[in-house]
């Protein structure tokens, strides 16, 4: 018996260990609430700054609790508030306007699994009340419907906000948050365990092996890895990551130096704005993904930028400089892919119905061009 769950322990250890990688004692303590707290029917809440690794937290969480459902995330600030009510509960067939099927939501989609609502700070207040019915209750009631479904789903949210401060000015319901944070784990940000650095550029690069056959990933010089420890990092591993792939995709194989690197530096300094990150997510969603994906042609040419649409647009006497904007546009688009496809240059060329080759090119003139927005 006291073999088994030791047996279980280290099993859990290493799974841990190679989900959140950092040896640091902040780190550690990360990964023991997650074992601890995993195996209970506990509502968690991970709180941390953006890009510190709070979504794996909750990925941890639910690999560990042994359920068999699925892992259902949802953004609550990628969502546009009016959309996040039909996204969270789902609707039936004519519930409003444009309902031309019954849908089920994300909160059902869960059931058995875990349901994961990030930036749960930026949840509307009406909505707030909703979601606490359905916790309260264990049922779910989908727009337009009058049947309450039982639904039976771990749940773990995560916020960058002070969302205690949230709840004492009146802009979070008090009552939720003691519901959703009864146990809270606190994400570091990168600022705080630089001594993880190394540790987390070798698990990132071996990453980018992985998903990039075109490139191998670059390597830094001893002085080039300690002024990387005196950066801020902002946008904490998310960014660290980008900036990694970026340095690889413009010197793939190569070992930069602290000059090198300070060049790539301006254009990643300042982290994805959370709009454009938003946006981003926003495009990843699968409401509009499917969309996207199947018929991208079309719903371009119907929607924004219709005839009719564009006809208007000089109805107002606007003028465009037009080389300017389509750059703009392919840019976006290219970020965008990037988001959503987690980083993968491979994945995103698929969607953009480009081979790999030509997104790389694509993306080292586009770095060199344009030191504001970092594309990776
Ligand atoms: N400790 C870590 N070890 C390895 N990868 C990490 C770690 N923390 C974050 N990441 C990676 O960084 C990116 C951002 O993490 P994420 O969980 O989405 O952050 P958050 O939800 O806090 O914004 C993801 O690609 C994730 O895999
Ligand atoms: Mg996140």
């Amino acid at each position: 018996m006291f073999y088994e769950t030791r047996h279980i322990r280290m099993s859990t250890n290493k799974f841990l260990e190679n989900l959140i990688a950092g040896s640091s004692a902040k780190m550690q303590d990360v990964r023991q609430h997650i074992a601890l707290a995993a195996p209970y029917p506990v509502n968690v809440l991970a709180i941390g700054p953006t890009g510190s690794g709070k979504e794996l937290i909750a990925k941890g969480i639910h690999k560990l609790s042994g359920r068999e459902g699925k892992f259902i995330a949802v953004n609550s600030a990628a969502i546009p508030a009016e959309l996040l009510e039909a996204e969270l509960f789902g609707y039936e067939k004519g519930a409003f306007t444009g309902a031309d099927k019954t849908r089920k939501g994300k909160v059902e989609e869960a059931a058995n699994g875990t349901l994961f609502l990030d930036e749960i700070g930026d949840m509307p207040f009406s909505l707030q009340a909703k979601l606490l019915r359905v916790l309260e209750t264990k049922t779910v009631q989908k727009i337009g419907s009058e049947k309450s479904i039982p639904v039976d789903f771990r749940l773990v949210c995560a916020t960058h906000t002070d969302i205690g401060e949230l709840a004492r000015q009146g802009k979070f319901r008090a009552d939720l948050l003691y519901r959703i944070a009864v146990y809270t784990i606190e994400n570091p940000p990168l600022a705080d365990r630089t001594e993880d650095l190394d540790e987390l550029i070798k698990v990132l690069s071996m990453r980018l092996k992985k998903t990039e056959k075109k490139i191998k990933p670059a390597e830094f010089d001893p002085q080039a890895l300690d002024y990387l420890k005196s950066y801020s990092w902002p946008g904490n591993i998310r960014e660290l990551a980008n900036f990694l792939q970026k340095c690889s995709v413009l010197y793939s194989g190569q070992t930069l130096n602290v000059d090198a690197i300070k060049d790539l530096m301006p254009s990643f300094g300042a982290p994805l704005d959370q709009e454009t990150e938003e946006q981003a997510t926003l495009w990843a969603e699968d409401t509009l993904e499917s969309d996207f994906s199947e018929n991208v042609d079309d719903s371009l040419a119907t929607e924004a930028f219709s005839l009719e649409n564009l006809t208007q647009y000089f109805d107002d006497e606007r003028s465009l400089n037009l080389k300017k904007f389509l750059s703009e546009l392919e840019e976006n688009f290219i970020a965008a892919a990037m988001q959503h496809s987690d980083g993968s240059v491979e994945t995103a060329a698929q969607k953009l119905g480009l081979n790999s080759e030509e997104l790389l090119e694509k993306i080292k003139v586009l770095a060199v061009m344009s030191k504001s927005k970092p594309l990776l």
